[in-house]
């Protein structure tokens, strides 16, 4: 096995992967940095320590400012990401001060598990851009190899190595963090229930299938391939039901958890954004980040599921509000957002938030805004605050499902392969503490 990790982990083309990634991404680190600093300055974290070091005297106090930072790894492929992958990185940051996030390479994920269906490049502005982020690690090898162990513990200063308590198998069967765990360098997080790429991808096909609908018999079995994943009821071969129930459950401690849990300083330009932000991709990152360039506090609008199936069509949105909601709110450009935006920015939205900029991005599914009667901006445009801005990535989220559908043959195949350990993960699920 050693052998097979060996091009993977070699210091040249990691090095090389990251001077490419430092071209394409300019100063981002600079700016994790800055962010998670003032994250921990400002934030809300109200642990009782500050509050009791005065009374512990001089030498504690002393020690603890001179305290190694703990600093923590965590790898993936990070395709298709999801609100699921953002709460693992948070409870992986929460374990540790630092949280550094390996990426996997296009290569080595087509070796593991089949083609990925978003690029490195777009992978990387996915992790990137999540706030409890503070590295990332381009081209990380699929399994920790002793090689690469021994490098994240000397080069990059980890601590530990954090994986969920899902099984992650290597295609010999063997366990890909045996290395970590007999190392005693391992510490495990629990999974966040309710969502799955697999799953995600049956929602695309669905929504595929039925707009085609008798076109193409392919569509139907493709989707009942993908809707293997647990706990869906849609298995019955019912292939007239329309919509695919989410088996996420939203709470409201998991919408403190990701929100920042403070409002706009008392002089902060407020700039504002909607959008139905389905299927949280890389071009929504890269938007929000331009947006939040121009003020000093980015309040997102997502709009109502209602809203995004009159626009889109019936199968739209494919993540429902509260997915929507989370995956944006995970974003480190976002401050806050609104949980079922209108349609329509009104003039009493404008004054109740004190907005002082109304943007919208180049790229977008439905673009045409030119129709006078039914402009959304209106009100925006007639008090001067309206602004498009021009958006970095061309990717859509009909981008996404195209190319969920052009390579189908290959999904269907990685499915199948993942339809046997989620299905033993499910049913030698027992309960694990944490959150
Ligand atoms: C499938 O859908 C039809 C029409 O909506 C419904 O009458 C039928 O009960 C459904 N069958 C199952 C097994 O859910
Ligand atoms: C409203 O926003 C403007 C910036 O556009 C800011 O100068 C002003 O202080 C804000 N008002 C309040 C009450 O925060």
């Amino acid at each position: 096995m050693g052998a097979f990790w060996d091009d993977c982990s070699s210091s040249a083309g990691s090095f090389f992967a990251q001077r490419i990634f430092g071209g394409f991404m300019g100063g981002f680190v600079l700016t994790a940095a800055l962010v998670s600093l003032s994250s921990r300055i400002l934030g809300v974290d109200v642990s009782p320590l500050p509050a009791l070091l005065p009374a512990l005297g001089l030498f504690s106090r002393r020690k603890t400012s001179e305290k190694k930072k703990i600093r923590v790894y965590m790898d993936g492929c990070f395709d298709m990401m999801h609100y699921g992958h953002a709460n693992a990185l948070r409870q992986a940051r929460a374990l540790g001060d630092e949280l550094v996030v390996g990426v996997v390479s296009d290569e080595e994920i087509i070796a593991n598990k089949g083609p990925p269906v978003m690029s490195l490049d777009e992978r990387m502005v996915m992790v990137s851009g999540v706030k409890w982020v503070d590295e990332v690690i381009p081209g990380a090898p699929y399994a920790i190899n002793e090689k690469f162990m021994k490098k994240l513990f000397t080069v990059y200063n980890i601590d530990y190595i954090i994986h969920g308590d899902d099984p992650c198998l290597l295609p010999d069967g063997s366990d890909a963090y045996e290395l970590a765990k007999k190392a005693g360098r391992y510490k495990q997080i629990k999974r966040t229930e309710g969502v799955s790429s697999t799953d995600i991808v049956g929602r695309m096909l669905l929504c595929i299938r039925d707009r085609q609908s008798n076109e193409n018999q392919n569509h139907a079995s493709l989707q009942r391939e993908f809707s293997h994943g647990h706990g869906n009821k849609a298995e019955n071969g019912n292939t007239t039901s329309s919509t695919r129930i989410s088996n996420f459950l939203p709470t409201s401690r998991r919408i403190v958890q990701f929100s920042n849990g403070k409002g706009p300083g008392p002089h902060a330009r407020i700039v504002y954004m909607d959008g139905a932000f389905d299927l949280f991709h890389a071009g929504h990152v890269q938007i929000l980040r331009r947006a939040r360039e121009l003020g000093d506090f980015l309040l997102v609008g997502i709009h109502t599921d209602q809203t995004v199936s009159s626009n889109r069509g019936p199968h739209h949105p494919i993540m429902n509000l509260h997915e929507r909601s989370l995956s944006v709110l995970a974003c480190r450009y976002v401050d806050e957002v609104i949980i079922g935006a209108p349609w329509t920015v009104t003039k009493d939205m404008i004054t109740t938030f004190n907005i002082s900029l109304v943007v919208h991005g180049t790229v977008a599914e439905n673009n045409d805004l030119t129709s006078e009667e039914n402009d959304p901006y209106k009100a925006a445009k007639e008090l001067g605050i309206f602004r498009v801005i021009e958006s970095p990535l061309t990717i859509t989220t009909t981008t996404i499902i195209k190319r969920i559908f052009a390579n189908h043959e290959a999904y269907k195949k990685r499915n199948d392969r993942k339809v046997e350990s989620e299905k033993k993960y499910y049913e030698s699920k027992v309960f694990i503490s944490g959150d």
